[in-house]
This record gives C-alpha cells, sequence and structure tokens, in this order.
C-alpha cells in the first residue's frame, strides 16, 4: 500500500504520550514530516526519538495563546505550512458536582475547549486547501456518567466545534472532522482529576463491563481512525464524529 502521509506535514497537539503518541507514530510510519507537541519536556523527547531524525518535538501549552502563536511561528520557520492537524490534547476529570471548583471548571475549558478552538484558529494561515482538520472529542459527549459532566460539557463543545469548523471552512477546501474515543488504556487515567489511585482497578472494570466489546480499546485502534479522516481515503468525509469506542456509546 502506499503511504498515505507521504512528505505532508502533520501536527499532532499532545503528541508525545497515549492517542497522541501512537497517532504521530503511525503518521512517521507513512511517511509524514511529524511534529508533535505537549508540555513535559521528557517524554516530548521520547516521542521525537521514536519517530526518527526528521521529527520535530515543541513544548505548548495549548491553555496559552502566546505558546499556540510561538508554536505556529516555529512551525512555518522550520516547515513551512501544515497538510494535516490532529488537535488531540486533552485532560480528564471524573468529580461529582458538588465538589467542582471555579479552578477545575477552568482548568477543563482551558485545556480541553479553549485551547482546541486556538490551536486551530492559529493553525489556520499555515494551512490551504486539501488540509485535513482531526479534533479528539470522547463519547463522554453523548453520555450521561455520573461525576462526568464538567469533561463531557468541554468534549461537548469540541464537536460543535468540529461541526461548526467543518461548514465554514468547507469553502476553503479543509475538511474537519472528530473521533470521539470510548475508554482507551493510556496514561489519562492515572492522571484524571477526581480520581485517586485506589479509585483506578474499579474504574478500569466498570469501564471494561460497560463496553459491549468487553474491553478498553488500545491507543493504535484510535490512531488508525485519526488517520483515516486526515487522509484522502476520507476525501468526501467532513463534519462527521467517528465513535471508536466498542460500541460503548451505540448500544
Ligand atoms: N484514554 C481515554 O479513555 C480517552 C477517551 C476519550 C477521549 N480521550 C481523549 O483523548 C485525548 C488524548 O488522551 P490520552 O488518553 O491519550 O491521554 P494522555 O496519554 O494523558 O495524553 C494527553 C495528551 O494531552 C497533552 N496535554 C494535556 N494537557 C495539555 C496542555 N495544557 N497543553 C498541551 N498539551 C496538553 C499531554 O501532554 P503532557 O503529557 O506533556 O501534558 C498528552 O500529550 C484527550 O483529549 C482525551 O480527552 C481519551
Amino acid at each position: 500500500m502506499q503511504p498515505r502521509f507521504n512528505e505532508k506535514v502533520v501536527v499532532v497537539i499532545g503528541g508525545n504520550s497515549g492517542i497522541g503518541l501512537a497517532s504521530a507514530q503511525a503518521f512517521a510510519l507513512e511517511g509524514a514530516r511529524v511534529v508533535v507537541t505537549g508540555r513535559d519536556t521528557a517524554t516530548l523527547a521520547r516521542a521525537a526519538a521514536s519517530l526518527g531524525g526528521r521529527a520535530l518535538a515543541v513544548r505548548c501549552d495549548v491553555s496559552d495563546l502566546r505558546a499556540i502563536e510561538a508554536l505556529m511561528s516555529e512551525i512555518r520557520e522550520k516547515l513551512g505550512r501544515i497538510d494535516v492537524l490532529f488537535v488531540n490534547a486533552g485532560v480528564g476529570a471524573f468529580i461529582p458536582i458538588e465538589a467542582v471548583t471555579e479552578a477545575d471548571w477552568d482548568r477543563l475549558m482551558a485545556v480541553n475547549l479553549k485551547g482546541v478552538f486556538f490551536t486551530v484558529q492559529k493553525a489556520l494561515p499555515l494551512m490551504s486547501s486539501g488540509g485535513a482538520i482531526v479534533l479528539n472529542s470522547s463519547i463522554g459527549w453523548k453520555k450521561g456518567i455520573p461525576t462526568g459532566s464538567v469533561y463531557a460539557a468541554s468534549k461537548a463543545g469540541v464537536r460543535a466545534l468540529g461541526r461548526n469548523f467543518a461548514a465554514e471552512l468547507v469553502g476553503r477546501g479543509i475538511r474537519v472532522n472528530v473521533v470521539s474515543p470510548g475508554p482507551v488504556e493510556t496514561p489519562i487515567i492515572g492522571r484524571t482529576a477526581g480520581l485517586s489511585p485506589e479509585m483506578i482497578p474499579e474504574l478500569r472494570k466498570q469501564m471494561r463491563e460497560n463496553t459491549p466489546m468487553k474491553r478498553m480499546g488500545e491507543p493504535a485502534e484510535v490512531a488508525r481512525a485519526a488517520l483515516f479522516l486526515a487522509s484522502d481515503e476520507a476525501s468526501f468525509i467532513t463534519g462527521v464524529d467517528l465513535l471508536v469506542d466498542g460500541g460503548a456509546a451505540s448500544f
């Protein structure tokens, strides 16, 4: 099979861990020049090493607009353009309604929603006709889960951004789609606000039981969906939300 991303400039926001890292590796295997971003310099360096000599790793906190601008300036200077943008960075929270603080709300929205909007806004000058944007939401936006309200609201916002970006950018030849994972085995589970370490084994058990396929997904399974939406195979697809969830949101 021909590599689908030969010499394409692919930017994976939150590309140093979990789904983003698996996606960056898959894009690189298919010939892309990959840029990975994140906050943690150690995992960024490891990600870049795993992607071979051509990858660019840039530290960028997506809740900081100036950091996003600096990222885009560096990409413009070093690579000149963006062909594919996978806006994947996100943080989780399982917090009961009464316990949610204003700081919890602001942190989730700053990364999961504001970060997505402004990353796309600041990347657009580098994108042209034929470009593709994929946003990472979650099946959380479709389901009611106790303690999931703030996370779900942020991810519902991401889904709405995907549809509206798609409508606004279709005339410019840029496709925008959303991928919504169900439970996937990544480091996010160990760093989700509101979860103590002793709650995690029970949460994993519940996630498996509540998924018709009776297992959690692998990061590479979400990566394959993101690559499909970003590729020319999806040339007539824009504005959709592709669930990668073992059936969890459907039955
Ligand atoms: N795993 C699941 O079950 C699941 C289910 C549905 C949706 N999702 C979504 O999938 C996406 C990827 O999550 P994951 O499961 O792969 O978790 P992960 O391994 O924890 O990865 C999260 C990524 O987001 C980055 N990130 C977090 N806050 C950031 C910030 N302020 N600025 C820049 N980057 C930031 C992290 O970089 P640093 O490590 O450097 O902070 C990391 O690269 C998220 O949007 C998540 O909501 C995951």
